[in-house]
């Protein structure tokens, strides 16, 4: 991937930069990447409508959230661990720019720390080569979190006395951000007075510290605590503070879900398909178990990653589809967010259809089976809310309406998916949500353009509120 060197731009690109990062209060560094990032993601969405906003869905973090990790490699014969912290780190979703004191740089080269992050490593305070116009600054707070690890005697003492004669210390002065330090010395060192006054000084700032570990030493024969934490346990610890555990109202409940397309064979190679991408219903099951939910998804064919943590059955069609549906009650919630096919071809070939002088073969579809209204309809086990969705192309509310009393779901998820949206394939929605009143009229209530993302957090929301409503 090329690199972009901000201090090469332009003077009035730059000044343009500077600009609008100063009005976002943002680094211009951060100005470019949004910028970048809302051109990849293709044209801006449709201003949100004049409905009033779900105040749940904003910023809300999921469970694919990336975080940006400054790590501060300290000169300690442990920062060799730091390498693999830089691993644990990333496998969480974390982007990480390392920065080697002088000491570090004895144990670990610049080199390999930035090939494992695949950032530039920063080891000098006055660097003219770095692309940030006051660099210290910049990598104290163009990040989620300050990692030290290992975090020396030395390195402590100057953070706790306000030290800022190089770039590691000037980093830790300057930040806003929070700081992760990572202990590793000899045991003498560790126990000793000043380096426990010290530690008191930076717990009592707000700095949080994990271990030492006790164990050996690399001092032949010498054993205690002074050994850093394991990178694993650094990186838990990392992701604590970044992402801390959320409220679980969902806990305790079930949750099927089914998402994405069907496929439905004409012959063993050919089917029937459409443009579902499942990313929608993905988002709901994430969202789910993320609230706490035990969450079945079955899906259609798709090109997703399994949400973690959530028991995936893949199917190909509807009627596979509608098996695993079955198989999963009793549930307490059900959520059709699948584009099932409604026809299939009603005697699939079971040999490959050839081109033969007889013309074009008549493809016979029959109607499949409609799960939604299926389960909606059960006598027994019907799950005790059952959420549709209604993806229209035209008059919206009205076909969604006409569904809602036709299929006898108990909520009923509306979007436009006219190509002009977007919607299928793409990262973001417009819905509107269909409910009854005790009365039996049914009530819009229409969301602005979000990502899947957030719908999927504010509908998971509105089932949280409507079990808690239910069960007092
Ligand atoms: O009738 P239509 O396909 O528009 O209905 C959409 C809703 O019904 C979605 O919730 C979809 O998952 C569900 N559905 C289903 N089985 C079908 C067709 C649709 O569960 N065969």
């Amino acid at each position: 991937m090329a690199s972009l060197t901000i201090r090469k731009l332009d003077e009035a690109i730059k000044a343009e930069l500077r600009l609008r990062a100063a009005r976002h209060g943002r680094s211009v560094e951060d100005e470019v990447r949004v910028i970048l990032r809302q051109a990849a993601e293709g044209p801006a969405a449709p201003a949100p409508s004049s409905h009033p906003t779900p105040a749940a869905h904003r910023s809300r973090p999921t469970s694919t959230t990336t975080n940006s990790v400054t790590l501060i490699i300290g000169g300690g014969i442990a920062a060799y661990k730091a390498l693999d912290l830089i691993r644990r780190l990333k496998e969480r979703h974390m982007d990480v720019r390392c920065v080697l004191t002088r000491a570090a740089q004895q144990f670990v080269t610049p080199l390999a720390a930035s090939a494992l992050s695949h950032e530039r490593c920063y080891t000098d305070l006055f660097d003219a080569g770095s692309e940030f116009d006051a660099g210290h600054i910049r990598l104290a707070r163009d990040c989620d979190l300050i990692v030290v690890a290992p975090a020396t005697a030395d390195l402590m003492a100057k953070t706790a006395q306000g030290h800022a004669d190089d770039l590691a210390s000037a980093i830790l002065l300057a930040t806003n951000k929070p700081i992760l330090l990572a202990p590793a010395m000899n045991p003498l060192m560790w126990n000793n007075p000043a380096t426990r006054r010290n530690v008191a000084q930076l717990i009592r700032d707000g700095i949080v510290t994990i271990g030492p570990n006790a164990g050996e030493m690399a001092e032949a024969g010498e054993a205690g605590v002074g050994r850093m934490a394991e990178p694993t346990e650094i990186a838990i610890a990392a992701e604590r503070i970044l992402r801390p555990p959320q409220a679980q109202p969902l806990a305790g409940q079930r949750v099927l879900i089914t998402a994405g397309p069907t496929h439905e064979p004409i012959d063993p190679v050919r089917y029937i398909a459409n443009r579902s991408s499942g990313k929608q219903g993905f988002a709901i099951a994430a969202a789910a178990q993320a609230a706490g939910a035990d969450v079945t998804l079955v899906s259609g064919p798709v090109d997703l990653d399994d949400p973690v943590g959530v028991n995936v059955k893949h199917v190909e069609s509807a009627r596979e589809m509608l098996a695993q549906v079955e198989a999963a009650l009793p549930t307490d919630i059900a959520i059709f967010a699948a584009a099932v096919a409604d026809w299939r071809v009603a005697s699939e070939g079971t040999q490959k259809l050839k081109k033969t002088g007889a013309g074009i073969p008549p493809l016979q579809l029959t109607e499949n089976p409609d799960i939604l209204a299926t389960i909606s309809k059960l006598r027994d086990n019907r799950p005790p809310l059952v959420i549709g969705f209604a993806a229209e192309t035209e008059h919206l509310i009205d076909n969604a309406k006409a569904k809602f009393a036709r299929k006898g779901c108990d909520w009923i998820v509306a979007n436009d998916v006219s190509p002009a949206t977007g919607v299928m394939g793409g990262d973001r929605n417009t819905v509107h949500l269909l409910t009854r009143e005790a009365d039996g009229t049914v009530n819009v209530e229409s969301w602005p353009v979000m990502t899947k993302d957030e719908v999927a957090t504010t509908l998971i929301e509105r089932i949280a509120s409507h079990v808690k409503d239910t069960s007092t």
